[in-house]
């Protein structure tokens, strides 16, 4: 077991290790995947591969299987609720949602340890800010407005 020293008061406390990664909008699990192989191997981190797709979660399931990884455990939830329940245990979070993160933001927060690194992405961004008016349209039922504050407009876009 990995065990890191803390120095508390002029005290050292000696701490177990063991990092957990929150990937809470997983579809295929390969960002996990990444997170799985590309981290030291010494660290006894675990993964959280969360989708709200029953589809989404059994591709999480085959392609760890593929990729040989025990590191990763799939879950299907709600990602709010999936990050309400691991309330202050989580030392990474990765979010990734098609529309704007905001709703997830406040549940991230709740997961996050002290020291916790929070990464966002919005795959759909360009089409939120106004890049693709007829895409953001259809997918979202929302008219963007393509502007120096597309971003800000793409935020409010769920
Ligand atoms: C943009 S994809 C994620 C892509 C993935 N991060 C990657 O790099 O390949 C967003 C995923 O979020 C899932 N999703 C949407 N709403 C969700 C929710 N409330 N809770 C959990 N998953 C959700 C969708 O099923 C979809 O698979």
């Amino acid at each position: 077991m990995k065990e890191t020293k803390h120095k508390l008061n002029g005290n050292e406390y000696k701490m177990e290790f063991k990092p957990i990664i929150v990937e809470a909008l997983a579809a295929s699990v390969l960002r996990s995947i990444r997170y799985a192989k590309e981290l030291p191997q010494d660290i006894p981190f675990k993964v959280i591969a969360n989708d709200i797709s029953p589809s989404a979660v059994e591709a999480i399931k085959r392609n760890s299987e593929y990729n040989k990884i025990d590191r990763i455990i799939p879950s299907q939830k709600d990602a709010v609720i999936l990050l309400h329940e691991n309330s202050g245990k989580a030392d990474v979070i990765d979010l990734d949602p098609y529309g704007a993160p905001n709703l997830f933001l406040d549940a991230a927060m709740s997961a996050a340890k002290n020291g916790c690194l929070l990464c966002v992405t919005c795959t759909d961004m360009a089409c939120l800010a106004g890049t693709h008016v007829g895409a953001c349209y259809a997918k979202y039922g929302s008219m963007p407005w393509h502007s120096s504050n597309g971003h800000e407009f793409g935020l409010r876009i769920h």
